[in-house]
């Protein structure tokens, strides 16, 4: 998946290129795991085995801001059937809940129809103030629970 040249098309700065990659990506997810008791989920259709894709967040700084970073990747076959949404919104509700004190951020390249809509289904708002210069070019930030509010607007 994290090879998959569709599922990297907008951020081919994440696509892997070999097993080896592969593994220290394992190692960095499970180190935060650790670390922090949360990071990124697998996920799977109740009583199939299949991983259809990846989601969660990782704590980082954006703007001098200490925020959540919210991913997701799905495998292409798994697309347009709803799940990143659903899955978005789960891990959104769940930072609410479990880590109150940091905001959620989506960094998304503007191209990137799909990944917008997944992050406004999970409830984030165009943060336009934050936009910056990413790994792959400008991102355009979504967001929700920001200081002072919210996060921008739709
Ligand atoms: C972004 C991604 C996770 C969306 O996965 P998905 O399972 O197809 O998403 P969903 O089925 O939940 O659809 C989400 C929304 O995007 C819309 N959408 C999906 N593909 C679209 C496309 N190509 N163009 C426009 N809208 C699209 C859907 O209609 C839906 O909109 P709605 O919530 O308003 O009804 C998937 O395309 C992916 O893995 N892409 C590669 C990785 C990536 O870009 N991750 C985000 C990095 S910021």
């Amino acid at each position: 998946m994290h090879s998959d040249p569709a599922a990297c098309a907008h951020n081919p700065s994440d696509a892997l290129t070999g097993r080896t990659e592969a593994e220290r990506l394992h190692q960095r997810w499970d180190d935060q795991w650790r670390r922090h008791g949360y990071g990124h989920w697998a996920v799977r259709r109740h009583g199939e085995a299949r991983t259809l894709g990846f989601c969660g967040v990782k704590p980082m700084d954006l703007a001098g801001l200490r925020i959540l970073d919210l991913f997701y990747r799905f495998a292409p076959a798994a697309w347009g059937r709803g799940l990143a949404g659903e899955a978005a919104t789960a891990v959104v509700t769940w930072a609410g809940r479990r880590v109150p004190r940091l905001p959620v951020v989506a960094r998304i390249r503007p191209a990137n129809t799909a990944s917008r809509h997944v992050a406004l289904r999970a409830g984030l708002v165009r943060a336009a103030h934050l936009d910056r210069p990413g790994e792959d070019g400008l991102d355009w930030i979504f967001a929700t629970n920001l200081p002072g509010g919210g996060g921008g607007s739709r």
